[in-house]
């Protein structure tokens, strides 16, 4: 039984490092066709420790030197309210891992400002994404997503605020399980984009993914039902383990 939709499509590889590989793959072939098409190419980061083998792989040869990254913008899905310079930080853990070591103009990298009053970041960043994209709405070429145990994506966690925020890009809320503020992107802008991949690796990951895939559509409680792109680029990367207990099927 299947009770999303659309149906994302699900990429599983032997392990943790053969899928980081593929997603690298992928993401180096979309950022070159969109800047070959269009010029330009954003891509929003999701925090968390899955995508950071990733972060680091694109900043060293060969992906590094595949990429114009002139072109290229870099947003966050969301961040936790700390300051930049803190272990909390995902933008630290962006910087750390990429944004310090590929040649990106400081200009195209667009962060969440966590150190911020909330409510205000919140703006500072609607601010920031209608100023780049010069419309109303954001269309991010990519958002990369990760998955708590919770189902939570981004900052969208079960029952929170941000999760019915419908006429705002961008959300501020405290977050009880987490015991602190954080800033997300919201759902519309988020089901906007071109293409929307869920990155998951590790067996603690098998039955959230399961119960996404194929559970009740019950998204207040599992928020990652709520990821319905418009366009037809919704995958998710899984290595084995935490695929183990997806239908065959998907
Ligand atoms: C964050 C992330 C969050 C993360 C999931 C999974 O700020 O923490 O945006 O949504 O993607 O919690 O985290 P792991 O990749 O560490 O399992």
């Amino acid at each position: 039984m299947t009770s999303i939709s659309p149906q994302p499509r699900v990429h599983v590889h032997d392990d943790a490092d053969a899928m980081i590989g593929a997603v690298a793959d992928a993401l180096v072939a979309r950022a070159q066709a969109a800047v070959a098409a269009k010029g330009g190419f954003s891509v929003a980061l999701a925090g968390g420790g899955t995508p950071r083998p990733l972060y680091e792989r694109l900043a060293t040869s060969p992906y590094r030197d595949r990429l114009d990254w002139s072109r290229i913008h870099v947003f966050f899905g969301d961040e936790r309210c700390v300051p930049p310079d803190t272990a909390r930080s995902n933008y630290r853990m962006a910087h750390d891992a990429l944004l310090s070591k590929a040649p990106l103009p400081p200009a195209n990298v667009h962060r969440m400002r966590g150190e911020d009053e909330p409510a205000q970041a919140a703006l500072g960043y609607t601010q920031t994404l209608r100023s780049v994209f010069r419309r109303e709405w954001p269309q991010l070429d990519l958002v990369l997503l990760g998955i708590g145990d919770n189902g939570h994506t981004a900052s969208l966690f079960p029952g929170c605020a941000c999760l019915r925020e419908r006429e705002q890009p961008v959300c501020a809320q405290y977050v009880e399980s987490q015991q602190e503020w954080r800033l997300t992107m919201t759902l519309p802008v988020i089901n906007a984009a071109a293409a929307v991949w869920l990155l998951a690796d590790g067996d603690g990951k098998a039955d959230v993914l399961a119960r996404v895939l194929h559970g009740p559509y019950r998204p207040d409680e599992l928020p990652m039902q709520y990821i319905a792109p418009v366009a037809d680029a919704y995958a998710w990367w899984l290595d084995r383990a935490a695929a183990a207990s997806l239908s065959p099927m998907s």
